[in-house]
């Protein structure tokens, strides 16, 4: 990102208020059906696809997108972190729909590149304050008893860390897009623990993770029991190298990296570890000096995915805003929308499962007259959480942080349907 895209302030003055949004959309259904009045070669000729037999079946043996769809990929941010292998990719949130993420566009995060794990070989040992100290095979965990499906979002902590001291990366995929939210299939680590026998000392967990970097993570005991799992499918099928086949950690509602990927160890103990990820790393400098530690639950938040900056406004109109929420600690129970900067709020739709420790997808249709919008949405969970601005997370946290900002995005949608990140001051 170049330096101009930098700290975008826009202020309330000179602001035109969106005094059509959520207006009646017919009048623009109108001009296009008018439209379809005069003739269209894409009507009237028979097109090239159409004049000879397309591949026939299983000249594709795993599907692909359309070559139409190129654009929907994971991306970048060159500047963001010094090699490929510890680094991370962005979800395309404007370019999807609906709650389940493409297992091949879910962001990627890795310390120390991607682990390609033969299966056959890979062991997970449970060790430590346990009665049965035991080694499965991935065939071991798969003739348990007690298999469970479950849709889950991984947000890593560090998701929108790079807004914190004012608006920056223009576009959805790269203030919002590490997160993924799809179905996994596994067991609940409660059976696994179980089968082992935690002694009545055991307190804590610790999860490794069999890549290079080795990463590892300490997690409180009542939450292993409570709903974490070990995983071995996304979608149906087998985890993606990227997200840690044979085998990862499921830690729901909790920031992404206590996930642990290729899983392969888990030590019962009587306190935490300290790992260098819960001591330098993944934890909220204050403005103080002093810091939060243990952080683990991702609060409420949402985002619009159109428009957005690489999803903008196609014309006037009818519109079909879409986005995105979640929260760490429950089901999203309402969505609201802002099109004049906060000063005006209204219910969004939510359309689809509203699942606990899920994305949740909302929509609000409104009709645009080109004038400038503010845009914002606004979660809120079945706790009665409500996602602070930018602004009150800042009175409280500083501006230190790179975790765990759950503020609230705005995005200025131009006269010319274009949008970029903006903070209103
Ligand atoms: N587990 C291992 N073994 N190695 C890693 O580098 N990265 C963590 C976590 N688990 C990581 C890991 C971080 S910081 C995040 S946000 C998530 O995995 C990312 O999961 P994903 O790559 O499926 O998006
Ligand atoms: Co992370």
């Amino acid at each position: 990102m170049d330096s101009d895209n930098r700290n975008r302030q826009i202020g309330r003055r000179g602001f035109l208020a969106a005094a059509g949004a959520g207006a009646s959309a017919l009048a623009g259904l109108t001009a296009g059906t008018a439209r379809a009045a005069t003739p269209d070669p894409a009507i009237t000729e028979v097109q090239d696809w159409a004049r000879s037999l397309g591949d026939g079946v299983a000249v594709r043996p795993y599907g692909n997108p359309s070559s139409f769809e190129k654009h929907v990929v994971r991306r970048d941010v060159e500047w963001l972190t010094a090699s490929r292998e510890s680094s991370v990719s962005f979800t395309p949130l404007h370019d999807l729909d609906g709650i389940i993420t493409p297992s091949g566009l879910c962001f990627e995060r890795h310390h120390s590149g991607i682990a390609e794990i033969d299966p056959q070989k890979h062991r997970l040992m449970v060790h430590g304050m346990v009665e049965r100290q035991m080694v499965y095979t991935m065939s071991d965990l798969k003739r348990f008893p007690g298999r469970a499906n479950r849709v889950y979002f991984l947000e890593c902590a560090a998701n929108s860390g790079m807004e914190w001291r004012g608006a920056q990366l223009n576009g959805c995929q790269f203030t919002h897009g590490m997160i993924h939210n799809v179905m996994y299939t596994g067991l609940p680590l409660k059976t696994l623990l179980d089968h082992c026998g935690v002694r009545t000392a055991g307190k804590w967990l610790l999860a490794e993770g069999g890549d290079a970097s080795l990463m590892t993570r300490s997690i409180p005991l009542d939450k292993a029991m409570r709903d974490c799992m070990v995983a071995w499918a996304m979608n149906g099928e087998a985890l993606r190298p990227e997200q840690g086949y044979p085998l990862r950690l499921l830690v729901p509602g909790w920031e992404g990296n206590m996930w642990i990927k290729w899983l392969r160890r888990i030590e019962i103990g009587d306190q935490p570890w300290h790992q260098r990820e819960e001591t330098s790393k993944y934890t909220d400098l204050l403005a103080d000096g002093r810091a939060r530690r243990f952080t683990w639950i991702m609060d409420a938040k949402s985002v619009v995915t159109t428009p957005s900056p690489q999803a903008p406004l196609a014309g006037k109109g009818p519109q079909v805003l879409s986005g995105l929420a979640w929260s760490g600690r429950g089901a999203i129970k309402r969505v609201d929308v802002t099109f004049d900067g906060g000063r005006n709020w209204r219910q969004a739709r939510i359309d689809g499962p509203s699942l606990p420790l899920s994305l949740t997808r909302f929509y609000a249709e409104f009709d645009w007259a080109g004038e400038e919008l503010l845009i914002q949405s606004r979660a809120i969970d079945d706790t009665g959480y409500v996602q602070p601005t930018k602004e009150e997370l800042r009175q409280v946290r500083g501006v230190n942080s790179i975790y765990h900002n759950n503020g609230i995005q705005t995005w200025l949608v131009r006269g010319d349907g274009q949008a970029e990140n903006v903070e209103i001051s």
